[in-house]
């Protein structure tokens, strides 16, 4: 939540940083704002809304500057306002903040500072920052001292960069638990949340661990310790398929992620074997396997367990993450933690990714995003390698972590090959998933775009697929929607069936689609209008959107994919941004 970003080199700062924002949007697109240091003055400029219309209405692309620093926000204290986006300022406007996390002892802090003789004007935990600052800098202190100084002061996690005109040409920052990230290209150097944010310009990144503080200038970047003494850090490569964030010629990037699921699955299936194998084997012999993760990521993970079941013969569970540390009193050091997790930043599952290694756990991580939090803390990561996805919905994501599920519970019986040839295969069948069904996807959404209620149903492997269509609904085209085992409905929710009510049935051609279709027959005789998602025609069907025939437990990879675009078009018949839904953003980093 919330992206940060600075810039100090040869360049015009304001250009690189405005860029930036735009890239870092899918962190929080509430407000946004830039400071920039320019001849003796600190120059700031923000307001709510998204970033492109705060840049056109402040004309924010005429600053001067060349060290400059932004924010893009995703509310967490204080209302959607000017004077609650960042950055924030010190009393003498002398100090510039911009801030991703939560400072948790804001109010002590805030007390203490007003009775100092500080004086605020935000409603945000932000700006007790800039306000440790002024004093410490007041004192003396250079920047980057200062950093040192206040940061054992703030509780909470957080990541924030620095710029004062008491030590101007430079820009300080440190991270506790919330990502940043140097970038370095010649004489030009960059921070921020997400390399995503300046890797068009380098792909040489430094991270920084948790309390270090980072100073830039023009001169270079320079590396402390928590006691301020000096640390040398080697410069890496990012990964090329993270620089790349272009919609190309989609309307949004969520149309783009979902097509690129044709291709996807070539990138998943390059891993390295071994590692499989020896990962597949350590989930064996634990003596229990829990599985923590939220939203889509948590879905996957249902489907997961029964993979594990049914293929390798385990039986593990899937705790939702935020209610993991409930119960965390049985792991031990016997047991096997998975968390899985796109952005590898997600603070419910950081938190019980850290009491579980406390207890002696054994951590395995499944992540997209290289260089996150969740990485550094687990004992084993296998990556999606599935390139940056923007939007905040996820999808191609979701898709590949139900391939590295498939291609872990095969690599239990020692078929990680033949699972990964099966994998490939599957690129054809996606491609014609979505080709044979678009134009009936687009005229079904527009005939069931008014409606306030969808229920999504679905038995075995496909259960998790019902819950993920429905939240993909709710996401983009804030519609309500539920998703459950087909079994389920008759114990409650068909009581909400009225007339023209949409029932999307997931009813592949397998062992579940008699029972599945009973179900489905008994919301129909209430008058649900039944969406079949199948490879077998059914007479009870309204509309069908068709499926190929594929492996039993490759159905759930064929059949989440028109339910995304489903969702897709729903929104945007419904006048909604699928990219940048309200109120969400994509990586969660507050519990
Ligand atoms: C759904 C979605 C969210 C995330 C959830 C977990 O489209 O994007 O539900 O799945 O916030 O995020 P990660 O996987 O980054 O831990």
């Amino acid at each position: 939540m919330c992206g940060i970003i600075g810039y100090c080199g040869q360049k015009p700062a304001v250009p690189i940083v405005l860029d930036a924002l735009k890239r870092l949007e899918y962190r929080g697109y509430d407000s946004a704002g830039i400071a920039s240091l320019s001849d003796g003055e600190l120059l700031i400029r923000k307001d709510a809304g998204k970033v492109d219309d705060v840049i056109r209405k402040l004309n924010l692309a005429s600053l001067p500057g060349n060290v400059a620093i932004g924010h893009t926000r995703w509310a967490t204290h204080g209302a959607v306002t000017q004077s609650n986006a960042h950055p924030h300022t010190d009393c003498g406007g002398r100090v510039a903040v911009v801030h991703n996390g939560i400072v948790e002892n804001n109010r002590q802090l805030r007390q203490g500072l007003i009775a100092g003789g500080h004086k605020f004007t935000s409603e945000t935990d932000t700006e007790v920052i800039p306000h440790l600052v002024e004093d410490e800098l007041r004192n003396g202190c250079s920047l980057e001292q200062a950093v040192l100084n206040i940061a054992p002061k703030l509780e909470g996690s957080y990541a924030f960069l620095v710029i004062s005109l008491g030590d101007p040409g430079k820009i300080a920052g440190t991270r506790r638990n919330n990502p940043l990230i140097v970038g370095i290209n010649g004489p030009d150097y960059y921070v921020s949340s997400d390399a995503l944010a300046f890797s068009q310009y380098t792909n040489q990144v430094m991270s920084l661990e948790d309390n270090e503080v980072v100073v830039l200038t023009r001169e270079g970047v320079e590396f402390f310790d928590a006691r301020g003494c000096k640390l040398v850090k080697q410069a890496r490569k990012l990964d090329h398929s993270w620089a790349e964030s272009s919609k190309d010629s989609y309307q949004h990037f969520m149309l783009k992620e979902i097509m690129d699921q044709t291709q996807v699955l070539d990138q998943i299936v390059r891993q390295d074997e071994k590692t499989f194998t020896e990962t597949a084997l350590d989930i064996l012999r634990a003596r229990q396997v829990i599985i923590t993760a939220c939203g889509s990521s948590r879905y996957a993970a249902l489907v997961g367990r029964y993979l594990f079941s049914k293929v390798g013969k385990k039986f593990c569970d899937v705790v939702m993450a935020s209610e993991f540390g409930y119960f965390a009193d049985s792991v031990d050091k016997n047991t096997v933690v998975i968390a899985v997790s796109q952005s590898g930043e997600t603070a419910d599952i950081i938190d019980g990714v850290k009491a579980a290694k406390d207890a002696g756990a054994q951590v395995i991580s499944i992540i997209n995003r290289p260089n996150s939090i969740l990485a550094d803390l687990s004992h084993q990561v296998i990556y999606l390698n599935c390139g940056a996805e923007i939007a905040v919905a996820a999808t191609k994501t979701f898709l590949s972590q139900l391939a590295l599920f498939y291609l872990l519970s095969f690599s239990m019986i020692n078929d990680f090959n033949e699972a990964s040839a099966k994998l490939i295969s599957l690129n054809s069948e996606i491609s014609k998933v979505l080709d044979c069904n678009k134009s009936e996807l687009i005229t079904l959404s527009q005939k069931l775009k008014d409606k306030n209620d969808f229920y999504y149903i679905a038995r075995g492997i496909n259960f998790a697929i019902a819950s993920e269509g429905a939240l993909k609904l709710k996401e983009v085209s804030y519609v309500h929607a539920e998703g459950m085992p087909a079994g389920e409905l008759k114990h409650g929710t068909l009581a909400l069936i009225e007339p023209g009510t949409p029932v999307v049935v997931i009813c592949p051609a397998d062992y579940t689609f008699n029972e599945t279709l009973s179900n489905a027959m008994e919301a129909k005789s209430r008058g649900a209008y039944i969406i079949g998602v199948s490879d077998k025609e059914g007479d009870l069907y309204d509309s069908w959107v068709r499926l190929p025939q594929v492996d039993e437990l490759l159905y759930p990879m064929v059949a989440v994919v028109p339910l995304q675009l489903l969702a897709y078009y729903v929104a945007i018949n419904r006048g909604c941004d699928p990219d940048k839904p309200r109120n969400l953003a994509k990586s969660v980093t507050v519990k």
